[in-house]
């Protein structure tokens, strides 16, 4: 069974790669080992013995390697700013792997589509797909957020980046080179399957897309939560047929059919 820990994490790496985006890395071992991609974790900014900032912030597992945890972060607020000024030797307490990963089958083509920093979990779930049947799709509003990409590209036969500028890849929207893959692929729907992650707008779009062509698509989707565990039921979004889904128990990764998107922000 796999058991979710709360524990001090050693800072080995916090490294600014400008646009306000920082690679974090912490030594944790379990976490590192039992992880599963689309996985996150709740990480205490503030200093230890401190309860300022009261909750914790939610990160995706950017990777997993040995006894390493990776993080890709961009600065917003008090959080994430007090979680960049960390330095190697720190300590930071880290509760994880929590939530629901990606799911689906090796055997599919799968379509990685990553909107902005919603990047970030596509790449320790690449490493776990079979290259040549991986197509990882990247948008982002200007070159310089797309800060990693690199990284993603041994992992993909192919990897297809959008700017919203222009800067960098195709002019648009990530959607229109997915659009354009579904389209292309449609009489052959089974054999696919889309995982994405990004901002709400980008996640209903998909999702719309899949379901006109019946493609199979799993999204990773963003709640503000405060406990990250199903106790606050803060993270609640609309589930189709009624109800709610919890973001932090019933995902963050779910079928893109369970969610009610008419209702979603
Ligand atoms: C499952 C999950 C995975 C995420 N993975 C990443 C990631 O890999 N990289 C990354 O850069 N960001 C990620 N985010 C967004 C990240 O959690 C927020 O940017 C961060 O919490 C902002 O905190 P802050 O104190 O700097 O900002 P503030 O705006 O000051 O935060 C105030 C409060 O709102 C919450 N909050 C603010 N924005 C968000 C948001 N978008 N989602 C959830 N809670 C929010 C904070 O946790 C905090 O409780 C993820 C969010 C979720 C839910
Ligand atoms: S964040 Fe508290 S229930 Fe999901």
């Amino acid at each position: 069974m796999m058991t979710r820990l709360d524990i001090p994490a050693l800072v080995l790496k916090n490294q600014d790669l400008g646009e306000g985006i920082f690679l974090l890395a912490v030594c944790a071992p379990h976490i590192a080992s039992i992880a599963q991609p689309g996985q996150f974790c709740m990480l205490n900014a503030g200093s230890p013995g401190t309860t300022d900032p009261l909750l914790r912030r939610p990160l995706s597992i950017h990777d997993a390697d040995g006894e390493t945890v990776l993080f890709l972060y961009r600065v917003v607020g008090k959080g994430t700013r007090l979680l960049a000024a960390k330095r190697p030797g720190e300590e930071i307490q880290i509760l994880g792997p929590l939530g629901h990963g990606f799911a689906g089958d090796n055997e599919r083509k799968s379509l990685l589509v990553g909107g902005g920093l919603g990047m970030a979990p596509l790449l320790f779930l690449a490493k776990r797909r079979a290259k040549e049947r991986t197509i990882i799709m990247l948008g982002a509003r200007t070159s310089g957020e797309l800060v990693c990409a690199d990284a993603y590209r041994p992992h993909a036969d192919e990897l297809i980046i959008s700017t919203e500028d222009g800067g960098l890849g195709r002019p648009g929207l990530v959607t229109a080179p997915l659009a354009e893959r579904i389209e292309s692929a449609a009489r052959d729907a089974s054999a696919l399957q889309v995982l994405a992650c990004g901002p709400w707008p980008m996640a209903k779009a998909v999702a719309h897309l899949c379901q006109r062509h019946e493609i199979a698509c799993q999204v990773s989707l963003e709640a503000r939560m405060a406990c990250g565990t199903g106790l606050c039921l803060g993270c609640a979004v609309p589930r189709s047929g009624g109800g709610y889904l919890h973001v932090c128990t019933d995902g963050p990764v779910i079928d893109a059919a369970l969610v009610d998107w008419e209702r979603t922000p």
